[in-house]
């Protein structure tokens, strides 16, 4: 099913400032293991999710730039957090502020990835929402998906300039 297309409830899903959300994923980001409060939240099952590329849960709100400086970033074997709207599985929606990872085999390259989700602040989610907004209109902006996403990552680096900041001090001041 087209992303665009799908079914939201407009309705915002929380879980406790004390649970992890956690899932691991192949290098393609294809989901490997996830946790039972990834499970609770999401509303999906482990057979529903287990092969699934992670954009299952994606959420049409999301920008493409913050993706893209996502797999950017761990796909060179660092690390990036980042807030992140899902969408569950009924249509509901819940933010997360997500730590992602890369795991390493012995050679170096890298083996998969591991997100632990933590809930965000509620200034934070209101912050991220609201640049969230303006990027997307950027990016739609844009007929050609890849144009609009080149928009969108111009604007965030803008925005990072003008505020004298990398992405981490960004994200962190949120
Ligand atoms: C470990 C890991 C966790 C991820 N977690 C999420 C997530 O919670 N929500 C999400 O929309 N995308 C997540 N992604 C990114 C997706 O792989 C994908 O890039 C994103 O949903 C955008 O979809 P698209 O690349 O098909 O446009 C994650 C990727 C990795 C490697």
């Amino acid at each position: 099913m087209k992303q665009e297309n799908l079914r939201l409830t407009g309705v915002e899903r929380h879980f406790d400032e004390d649970e992890i959300i956690v899932s691991k994923t192949d290098p393609k980001g294809r989901i490997t293991y996830a946790n039972d409060v990834f499970l609770r939240i999401s509303g999906y099952s482990e057979a529903g999710l287990l092969g699934q590329p992670h954009s299952i849960i994606r959420h049409p709100d999301m920008p493409r730039c913050v993706f893209a400086l996502m797999w950017d970033t761990i796909a060179k074997g660092r690390e990036i957090f980042a807030y992140v709207i899902n969408r569950a599985a009924n249509g509901d929606h819940y933010w997360v502020l997500a730590n992602v990872t890369p795991t390493f085999n012995p050679d170096g390259t890298i083996r998969g990835y591991h997100s632990n989700r933590r809930k965000p602040r509620r200034e934070a989610i209101t912050a991220a929402a609201g640049l969230y907004r303006q990027l997307r209109t950027e990016e739609d902006a844009l007929q050609n998906r890849r144009d609009g996403m080149a928009r969108g990552t111009a604007t965030l680096m803008d925005l990072l300039k003008s505020q004298g900041v990398d992405y981490d001090q960004f994200v962190f001041a949120l």
